[in-house]
């Protein structure tokens, strides 16, 4: 498992390749606040195994109920611990209901959002939170309690997330961090910088840099149509920006200084046949974590906090750029994690535009987005319609019940469907017209607002200016 870097440490996270099994860190912490690290990731440990073993999450006060059965939700392990592959490239787990993100937490170091945390957003905003914070979709965070403590005192922070353009188009599960930015912007009411890693993918893929760049435009569009607001939002290409902004260029050799080979190969795995320009990129995308990378925006201070929201695979990028931070004098971006949006053929991989029979594009039609839901996606639902009325379906495993869970907001009506599909009462073909008559309008409407969106409006949301906040 990757190592939870301590704080006063420079970061150490051997590969998940190592040979180190247990969650602690091989060398002997050398200060009280990696003590407490230690500490910390026992007590989490010691609450995801709880809820291993009572299917409960863990309340402080109440024993665990007498008859305690063993909740294991995976595919035989035979007592193996199997690990999930959660990394910017890959997403894989052998459990037919996902990844174990409670696992994954621990793993990563990061802190579960808590109802707590959820109900504090509430009350902070005055706003019903987004249905990605009430149903757990985004699951963990770094340091947002410590966002709102200082919104709470009037000091307000800035958004930044991004996409790395490897084609013209996003499927569903790109769309995830995106809604979920743009409810933040809003109820916040703060600006946003996208990045669009068009550098990345001409390192990683084999494409000419002409078409990562025109792919960055294209995807623009997809992500304008999200309906971010223009007053608040700047999107940038790398390879415009980077000759564009002294500022942000200094910024990716200062971290490139603090970071050294050995980290990034700890970190992301990179061997020695790996181009140097992969080794390097992780500073580009680590950058725009610092205000003053965007002068035209914040006028220079370095302090502004970030909070950065994205699916947790990126999370790599910024376990690196939060251990950089104190030493070249910034403050650590913040997080918010969200879980992956599965493939149609079930939730052991992510949905991944590489595959076109696992992802529903934005640009499917109605007619495209049938066809895949009724012939791809995984049924938990029994063999036959006389089994399926008598045992009823399973919505852990079902992929057409959990792409309604990201996208059906009525919470009674989501959880009426999972009754019936569970007692049997609600087939699985039914289920899936559900989705389908939910994701049809979805990606039409998508459609349409796309087609509004000009060369004119992406010049607009692309062009380094002042963006219109109080800080
Ligand atoms: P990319 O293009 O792989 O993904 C863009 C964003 O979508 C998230 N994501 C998903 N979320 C839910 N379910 C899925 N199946 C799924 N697939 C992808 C990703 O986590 C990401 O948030 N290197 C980045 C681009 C980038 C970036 C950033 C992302 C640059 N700066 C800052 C987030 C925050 C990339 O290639 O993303």
């Amino acid at each position: 498992p990757y190592l939870v870097p301590n704080r006063n440490q420079s970061i150490c996270y051997p590969s998940k390749h190592s040979s180190n099994t247990g969650y602690f860190p091989t060398r002997k912490p050398t200060s009280s606040m990696a003590e407490i690290d230690v500490a910390v990731q026992l007590l989490l440990k010691l609450k995801t195994d709880y809820k291993h073993l009572t299917g409960q999450d863990y309340k402080a006060g109440c024993p665990p109920p007498e008859n305690v059965v063993n909740q294991d939700n995976g595919a035989a392990t035979d007592g193996i611990d199997e690990e999930d592959n959660v990394d910017p490239w890959n997403v894989s787990t052998s459990n037919a209901k996902g990844v174990d993100y409670d696992k994954l937490i621990v793993r990563f170091g990061s802190s579960k959002i808590e109802t707590e945390l959820v109900d504090r957003i509430e009350k902070v905003t005055g706003q019903k939170p987004h249905r990605f914070l009430r149903r757990g979709i985004f699951f963990s965070h770094r340091d947002m309690h410590q966002v709102l403590d200082a919104y709470e005192k009037n000091k307000s922070f800035y958004l930044y997330t991004g996409r790395g353009p490897s084609s013209e188009a996003m499927h569903v599960g790109h769309l995830i961090p995106f809604i979920f930015t743009k409810w933040l912007q809003d109820v916040f009411d703060i600006p946003l910088v996208i990045q669009l890693t068009d550098d990345e993918k001409y390192l990683w893929k084999d494409l000419a840099i002409e078409e990562c760049h025109r792919f960055a435009v294209e995807n623009a569009k997809d992500i304008i149509a999200c309906g971010f607001d223009v007053n608040k939002t700047f999107i940038f290409s790398d390879f415009d920006y980077m000759g564009s902004s002294p500022e942000f260029y200094r910024n990716v050799v200062k971290i490139q200084k603090h970071v050294t080979y050995n980290q990034v190969k700890g970190i992301f795995g990179f061997t020695d046949s790996d181009c140097i320009g992969k080794i390097s990129f992780p500073a580009i995308q680590a950058a725009p974590s610092f205000s003053n990378s965007f002068p035209q925006i914040f006028g220079g201070r370095k302090d502004v906090q970030c909070l950065i929201p994205c699916a947790i695979d990126q999370d790599p990028y910024f376990r690196m750029t939060r251990d950089v931070a104190p030493r070249i004098g910034y403050p650590k971006p913040a997080l918010l994690h969200s879980s992956f949006f599965p493939a149609l053929q079930g939730a052991q991989t992510k949905m991944s535009a590489s595959d076109a029979n696992s992802s529903i594009f934005l640009t499917d039609t109605p007619k495209q987005i049938k066809n895949k839901i009724n012939k791809h996606a995984f049924s938990g639902g029994k063999d036959t319609i006389e089994e399926h009325r008598k045992f009823g379906g399973n919505p852990d495993v079902d992929v057409s019940f959990m792409y309604l869970t990201f996208f059906l907001d009525d919470d009674e009506q989501l959880e009426k469907i999972k009754q019936d599909y569970s007692s049997g009462a609600l087939l699985t073909g039914e289920l899936k017209k559900i989705l389908i008559e939910t994701l049809q309008p979805m990606i039409a409407q998508h459609q349409e607002r796309r087609k509004q969106v000009t060369e004119e409006t992406v010049k607009q949301f692309m062009t380094p200016r002042p963006l219109n906040f109080k800080l």
